[in-house]
């Protein structure tokens, strides 16, 4: 057991727990407790174990060896059902809500024959119940009635919340949702956590925002390769330390570019001229360039247009008027972008970037996806193998062996793939939209170090980014969008500090 300066109770206690994937270790002796009131941060690279151990917790899934103790007694939970009847509910990474039924009924998802009276359903009560938890959770904006397929991804996460706080849990564990949140909903999160601590109730909280872990928690436990290292308490908390820990080395070499030579070639390689798109998320008359060996970074806040850019850019969205060019030819979609060398890292790297139901080998090959997209695996010729075998190794992508199934990766590993396969297709033109969000500082530096060398080979890129320091580390110029228009363009010689950038944001 692990030392707590706090006296109060432990309400959940997990003791030398094991748990293997074939020839992964994603757990090794792994030994941890929360207090009653306690809010436990858990940090670590991709694919060090939190999702697994907190799962393991939560029912989902069963360890291979290893006790748990849940208020003094032993714990066991058959499912995530289970579990949550008992007061332990795990709000999960990948949504988990039905489209065509309505936001009360997925609060109330398998409960909702508690409406019933024989074959009657009685929809008002199922409502106005459903109605106060959103507004006792904070999200009022969101009505029972609705259908579930009309709202945003934020919105369906909050019915996830809510569907989880409706049965007041003891322990609520958040695994990484904070990432797809905007700021009123990470409030909503921290705002449901400081109250069940205030209750005497406990959160484990997993995420890589470093300010916002260290902000919310109590205590963080940093996990490295499936074993716990060591448990910060909120007095020992120190950014640098807790980063060490975490990589089990100091960050070697650059994180960003160290430079501040903003310089590229004359030739424009890829040209929005005039875009105009009518859409949620619109442009306006949006033109821009990027040139030959540039970096051009691009940020501005949600709906700003950054996002609709990237994929007129690459052809997978037709604008009403205006267009794209690569090397002055017109785009004409995204076949059209490949076959002149443009790759596109997309927001939603899981179901456009990716095919997950294939192993890792087969998206990273050269030629890539569309060889065996409709069914039937490639045999890859001997050299083939070779480069993969490279590229899984020179990425640092932890898997068994480049023949396991990409849906089996955890999110940074995934991205590494993503980098893997737009490399391997000998992509000079890179669009790269928020590559390195919900991803940790181990995968990140591995990233921005592939950017500099691309760059250094005479590669374009377009970074798409909702981080500031990312965006001011990495370009060589930054635009600046706002409401689908240019709001301005920072050199990296000028040295932008983020608050000139945000004056041009809002
Ligand atoms: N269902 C699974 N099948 C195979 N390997 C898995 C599975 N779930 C997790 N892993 C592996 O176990 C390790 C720990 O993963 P995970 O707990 O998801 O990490 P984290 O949440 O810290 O990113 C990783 O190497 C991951 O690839
Ligand atoms: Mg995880």
């Amino acid at each position: 057991m692990e030392e707590n300066n706090r006296n109060s109770e432990v309400v959940l206690s997990v003791e030398h727990m094991d748990k293997n994937f074939g020839s992964t270790r994603a757990l090794r002796d792994v030994s941890l407790s929360i207090r009653a009131g306690e809010v436990r941060g858990l940090i670590g690279e991709n694919g060090s174990g939190k999702s697994t151990v907190t799962s393991i917790v939560a029912g989902m899934q069963n360890a291979d060896k290893g006790t748990m103790t849940y208020q003094g007694r032993e714990w066991k939970p058959k499912s995530m059902i289970d579990a949550l009847e008992h007061g332990i509910g795990m709000i999960v990474q990948e949504s988990g809500t039905v489209p065509g039924i309505s936001v009360a009924e997925n609060i109330f998802l398998a409960d909702v024959d508690k409406f019933k009276k024989g074959i009657v359903m009685n929809r008002k009560a199922m409502i106005r119940e459903a109605q106060e938890i959103l507004d006792e959770i904070g999200a009022e904006d969101i009505r029972a009635e609705m259908m579930t397929a009309a709202l945003d991804i934020q919105s369906r996460k909050l019915i996830e919340i809510a569907r989880v706080m409706r049965k007041k849990p003891k322990i609520l564990i958040v695994d990484e949702t904070t990432t797809a949140l905007s700021q009123k909903g990470r409030d909503i999160i921290y705002n449901i956590m400081k109250k069940m601590s205030s209750e005497g109730r406990s959160a484990f909280f997993i995420s890589h925002d470093m300010e916002e872990i260290m902000n919310e928690c109590d205590a963080l436990t940093v996990l490295r390769d499936g074993q716990i290292i060591r448990t910060f308490d909120k007095e020992e908390f120190d950014e640098d330390l807790i980063k060490k820990s975490m990589i089990g080395r100091e960050l070697q070499g650059d994180y960003y570019r160290s430079d501040y030579d903003g310089s590229f070639g004359d030739e424009v390689v890829l040209e929005a001229q005039h875009i105009t798109v009518h859409s949620s998320e619109p442009l306006k008359d949006f033109s821009i360039q990027l040139h030959k060996g540039e970096i051009l970074g691009i940020g501005g806040l949600s709906q700003c247009g950054m996002h609709t850019l990237g994929k007129v850019l690459f052809g997978a969205l037709r604008p009403q008027s205006g267009r794209a060019l690569v090397h002055g030819q017109p785009v004409k979609d995204e076949a059209d972008a490949m076959s002149h060398n443009v790759g596109y890292v997309s927001k939603d790297r899981d179901t456009e970037s990716l095919v997950l139901q294939a192993p890792i080998q087969d998206n990273i090959s050269v030629g890539g996806i569309d060889k065996f997209a409709k069914g039937g695996f490639m045999i890859l010729p001997t050299a083939e193998k070779k480069y993969v075998n490279e590229q899984v190794k020179s990425l640092e992508v932890k898997c068994q062996n480049p023949a396991q199934y990409v849906s089996a990766l955890s999110g940074g590993n995934k991205q590494k793939v993503v980098f893997g396969k737009w490399i391997g297709r000998g992509s000079d033109i890179l669009i790269l939209d928020c590559p390195t969000r919900g991803i940790d500082i181990g995968v990140k530096q591995t990233m921005y170090q592939l950017m500099t060398r691309m760059k250094k080979e005479g590669k374009s890129i377009i970074i798409i980014s909702e981080e500031m320091a990312e965006l001011i580390g990495m370009s060589d110029r930054i635009a600046i969008m706002k409401d689908g228009q240019l709001s301005t363009v920072m050199k990296r010689e000028d040295k932008p500090q983020e608050a000139d950038i945000i004056k041009y944001m809002i």
